[in-house]
């Protein structure tokens, strides 16, 4: 992809292009949430503009109109991530939600004293605390797979501890804090030889490619809306249908019944029965019309920009030294999580903020992870595609400055 493809590209997204502290901004805190590009603004303005109104409940035109745009969104998102019907695509607050979801739900209603949850121990706290709030409640056990110093999980390990007692995997597809990928289709083929079952967790996965839940063989897969693009506060909970249709609703009220009275109420049939109360149909309006911008660029071509980014990161952090990098497993997304020598990340962190440059600091909710690393945190540059190898340059530039105050 040349430079001017990617500026091409980067000229939609307007928050990209502001000055922070006197300086262009560099943004590579893409990890925590992408930028929007206009079409995405757009499609939230025209639906308040035009078309607000509640779905499924109204008898008139305008609500027919919300619930046009909000079921194809779903189609949309059906479609995106291959999953065989509408009806196993849940909308969700986000990643977080779609995981206390099924913890609540199926977790609950399969699980008992002696079984086992597997999850990996470079899991963001989203998937490790639901589990251990359902283990709480169950008298299950939560075990983490090992993680290799260089931020590779150790397979064999995890096949080791895969047993009959093993009811539950749940395994993050691409790690926030390290940017490893995990082999998720090995993982779910391995699990499923046991009889468990297997939720991944996407959030940092499908920003940089496309995900098929049929070709994994997920059980449940999930992401939020905001690192895709789009806006938040909305996000999926995929489910194969026979799963979703056999759990008990997640909460009461509007929508998720069919029936109500204080006698008995019976519950909606999917998508509905667990979507109680007014979904947020502008979110899910903007997250389609993100889904749609990604299905008009060549995201295989974005995705090798971005390892270039990332390979360039590397060549420079080794140029200037004094950086100590975490996470460098074989297999990564365009994450460049890292310490400089002798500085604290929160210190580094707003350095490069007073140069316009935005990355993340601190332990990105994985505690448990800088445990292993025996680190307080990181500092952590996620890059997109919008990005290009000049902010990748600004990068180390500021981090030569930082280290000249710091050091
Ligand atoms: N989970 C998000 C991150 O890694 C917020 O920054």
């Amino acid at each position: 992809m040349t430079n001017d493809q990617i500026l091409a590209i980067r000229a939609q997204f307007p928050a990209l292009h502001q000055d922070i502290n006197g300086k262009p901004l560099v943004y590579l805190d893409n990890g925590a949430t992408t930028q929007k590009p206009q079409c995405v603004i757009d499609a939230l303005s025209r639906y308040y503009s035009e078309n607000n109104s509640n779905v499924h409940r109204g008898a008139h035109t305008l609500s027919d109109r919300a619930t046009q745009e909000f079921e194809d969104a779903r189609r949309t998102v059906q479609t995106f991530l291959n999953a065989a019907k509408p009806e196993e695509i849940i909308w969700t607050r986000g990643t977080t939600e779609s995981i206390n979801t099924v913890a609540a739900t199926w977790g609950r209603q399969n699980l008992t004293a002696g079984d086992e949850i597997l999850v990996t121990g470079m899991e963001h706290h989203s998937n490790i605390v639901p589990w251990q709030m359902l283990c709480e409640q169950t008298g299950a056990t939560l075990r983490p797979i090992p993680v290799f110093d260089n931020g590779e999980l150790d397979m064999e390990a995890f096949a080791s501890m895969l047993s009959n007692k093993v009811k539950f995997v749940s395994v993050v597809h691409v790690s926030n804090a390290l940017g490893t990928i995990n082999p998720v289709k090995d993982i779910i083929a391995m699990a499923h030889n046991v009889g468990a079952k297997v939720m991944i967790d996407g959030a940092q996965a499908v920003s940089h490619w496309d995900v098929d839940v049929q070709a994994l063989d997920a059980d449940f897969y999930a992401f939020s809306g905001h690192k895709l693009f789009g806006p938040t506060g909305i996000g999926v909970l995929y489910g194969k249908e026979a799963l979703l249709n056999a759990m008990p609703p997640y909460q009461g009220g509007g929508e998720m019944i069919e029936h109500c009275s204080f006698a008995k109420t019976t519950y909606n049939v999917l998508p509905y029965k667990f979507e109680a109360g007014t979904p947020n149909i502008a979110g899910a309006i903007g997250l389609a019309a993100a889904i749609d911008f990604l299905n008009r660029v060549d995201r295989i071509a974005l995705a090798k920009h971005e390892d270039s980014l990332l390979t360039r990161a590397n060549e420079l952090a080794d140029k200037i030294g004094g950086i100590r990098k975490i996470g460098t497993a074989d297999k990564k997304a365009s994450v460049f999580s890292f310490l400089l020598d002798g500085a604290h990340p929160a210190d580094v962190g707003t350095l490069l903020d007073q140069q316009g440059i935005a990355v993340r600091t601190g332990h990105h909710c994985a505690m448990p992870l800088m445990e292993q690393f025996e680190i307080p945190g990181t500092v952590r540059a996620s890059f997109s595609f919008y990005n290009t190898l000049d902010d990748v340059e600004r990068l180390f530039a500021g981090l030569e400055k930082a280290k000249m105050f710091l050091l």
